[in-house]
């Protein structure tokens, strides 16, 4: 399997970033912590294989902090999604911003492994948070692993000023 590289988001991407995330998420929009994201139009990187586009990151930046709105990667285990997640924290910190956050759902076991490995940790629960959502979008009642899809768990990485 051949490298991948990582490039911002164009003007050329739009479309795509809708449909990937509208494959991924189950609508082109994105609800997290009571507010609608359209990935489409936020800033983000794209990961590239042999042409392929095979991740995505979309992110926000508001204030002090930069939101991670989503992440995937559709290869996974190659360093996709950590590539992606060292791409924004440069671009947080270029941006002068003191903490990097999202939220995932309470039963993405894979998600708060994969980020609190990488120097996440927990912050808060915002619970039944999904049921707002479940508004929105169709959203099933049970996640991954069989487990009740109910809650938001915010993770936040304070940043210091130094890239890495
Ligand atoms: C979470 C997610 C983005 C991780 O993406 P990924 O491309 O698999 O991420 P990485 O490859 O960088 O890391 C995944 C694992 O592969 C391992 N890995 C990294 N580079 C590797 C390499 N070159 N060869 C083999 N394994 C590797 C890592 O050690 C990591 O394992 P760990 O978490 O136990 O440390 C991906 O699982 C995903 O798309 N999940 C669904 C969407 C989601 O839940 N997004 C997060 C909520 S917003």
């Amino acid at each position: 399997m051949s490298e991948f590289s990582i490039r911002p988001v164009g003007a050329s991407d739009r479309e795509w970033v809708a449909r990937f995330i509208s494959e991924r998420w189950g609508a082109e929009f994105i609800v997290a912590h009571h507010q609608v994201y359209h990935c489409k139009d936020l800033p983000g990187f794209v990961a590239v294989q042999q042409q392929d586009r095979v991740g995505l990151l979309t992110y926000e930046i508001t204030g002090d902090g930069c939101e991670i709105v989503s992440l995937d990667s559709t290869r996974p285990g190659m360093g996709i999604g950590t590539g992606l997640l060292a791409a924004v924290k440069v671009e947080a910190l270029k941006a002068g911003c003191g903490r990097l956050w999202l939220v995932t759902t309470n039963d993405n076991m894979n998600a708060l492994r994969f980020y609190q490995k990488r120097g996440f940790v927990l912050v808060k629960v915002n619970r039944n948070a999904i049921e707002f959502a479940r508004t929105l979008k169709s959203i099933p009642l049970i996640g991954a692993e069989g487990i009740p899809l109910r809650d938001e768990i915010e993770l936040e990485m304070i940043l210091d000023g130094i890239a890495g």
